[in-house]
């Protein structure tokens, strides 16, 4: 006998049972909404992109390419990833549409994006995230909207301020700083990629030595007034977003294409170590298009990590249920399920939420299953309601009956 299928979803993937789509769909809708009161606009693309969009210079994220791509050759022996990220690809559709696109572009997207990672506790191999990014704007201004719609995410699912906490940084301070300290260009992005790892490493002074020559001494005070991170921080107090917001140096993100501020969003509870969000200002994505670089801002924010956060905080407590039918239409046996199906179709024409129970139960356990799943209203048909055409439409809270034919019925629910 042929081995038997495994029921299991592919390694690092998810299915979505109808439990886990009904969070889900909260999870999506809810950013959506946020998204759009900031007033971005939703674009997606394919999830198949040439693989050199992640391989040129600048656009690249090295570990990510290497170790974590999926990438395949097509049957016309074209090199094609699955993407891993969204950026690149928002990059690319701005500098495609350069000339008729209104500055400044605000867009959103929630993909789902695929990273050959080792599966855990707040990484899988695929996930969505909410991308938000702000096009054609140089002025701090879009680093502080950007951080405030960040903030306004998790806010909108009635996260404290206790909750989270935003760690800011600007890479264009942390090269100016390396470069007071004798660091030349190679060695200040090797630096960067260091303090990347900073927090998963344990011998960071003996490798940052090795960089520099000499002992690395993290001197980073507070950035001084007049610096760009200076004002960042400033702008984000003074729209109200002070108590959860941390300078922090060693918060500089895994990609090359960021050009100044940085930023990373992190659970306070020490059960989800992983960032929930991150994100930055990258100058010149664009530019690998060609034509002037179009300077571009915001943030990815992934479902896993949010998940995990709202659970956390109890804050998914009574906010998602299943979509039930408004009413389901009860055939006594089977030979009346053609006579329900008919009857169901009015109703959804009338656009009443109706399912018809095709089981062969009893009609008792048929009435009882229809109150578990949340219907509010049941239909019995049965051969005297087939020939008079009179039906019983019950309201199952109250036990309360309306008879009637069905346009009567389905005139006293409209
Ligand atoms: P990222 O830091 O790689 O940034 O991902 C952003 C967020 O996506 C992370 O904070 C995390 O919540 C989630 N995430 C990333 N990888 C995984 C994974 N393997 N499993 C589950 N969740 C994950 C970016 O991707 C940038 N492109 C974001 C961006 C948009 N920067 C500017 N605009």
């Amino acid at each position: 006998m042929e081995k038997k299928l495994s029921t299991e979803s592919y390694k690092g993937t998810r299915d979505f049972y109808p439990e886990d789509m009904a969070i889900q769909r909260y999870i999506f809708e809810t950013w959506a909404k946020t998204a759009e009161l900031f007033g971005f606009e939703r674009y997606d693309a394919s999830i198949l992109e040439p693989s050199e969009l992640y391989k040129s210079k600048g656009a690249e994220n090295e570990e990510m390419v290497r170790e974590q791509t999926y990438t395949f050759i097509d049957r016309g022996d074209r090199e094609v990833t699955l993407r891993p990220e969204m950026t690149p690809t928002v990059a690319r559709m701005v500098a495609g549409k350069r000339r008729d696109l209104n500055f400044p572009v605000r867009w959103y997207s929630i993909p789902n994006l695929f990273r050959y990672e080792r599966p855990q506790r707040g990484r899988l191999r695929e996930h969505w995230q909410l991308n938000c990014d702000m096009f054609g704007v140089d002025d701090i201004s879009a680093d502080v909207e950007m951080i405030a719609l960040a903030y306004n995410v998790l806010k909108a699912f009635g996260a404290k301020d206790s909750d989270f906490e935003i760690r800011i940084n600007d890479r264009s301070w942390l090269n100016g700083i390396f470069g007071d300290f004798g660091l030349n260009q190679d060695q200040s992005k090797q630096m960067l990629t260091l303090l990347d790892r900073k927090e998963k490493i344990t011998n960071f002074d003996e490798e940052a030595e090795k960089i520099c020559g000499k002992p690395f001494i993290l001197d980073l005070e507070e950035p001084e007034n007049g610096s760009r991170l200076y004002d960042v921080c400033k702008g984000l107090q003074e729209i109200g977003i002070i108590k959860n917001l941390k300078v922090s140096a060693s918060t500089v993100r895994g990609f090359n294409y960021y050009t100044s501020t940085v930023f990373e969003i992190f659970d306070t509870s020490p059960t989800n170590n992983r960032s929930l969000m991150g994100g930055g200002r990258y100058d010149n994505l664009t530019g690998l298009f060609g034509g002037d670089p179009i300077s571009g801002m915001g943030f990815g924010l992934g479902d896993v990590t949010m998940r995990d956060f709202l659970e956390t905080h109890n804050l998914l407590d009574g906010k998602v249920s299943i979509t039930a039918p408004t009413l389901m239409v009860l055939p006594i046996d089977a030979s009346q399920n053609i006579e329900a199906e008919k009857i169901a179709m009015a109703f959804r024409n009338a656009h009443i939420r109706t399912a018809v129970d095709l089981s062969d139960k009893k009609i008792g356990k048929k009435i009882s299953h229809a109150d578990e799943v949340g219907t509010s209203y049941i239909l019995v048909v049965g051969a005297d309601e087939t020939v008079s055409q009179i039906f019983t439409l019950k309201t199952l809270a109250t036990k309360s009956e309306t008879k009637g034919t069905i346009s009567e019925l389905i005139a006293s629910l409209t």
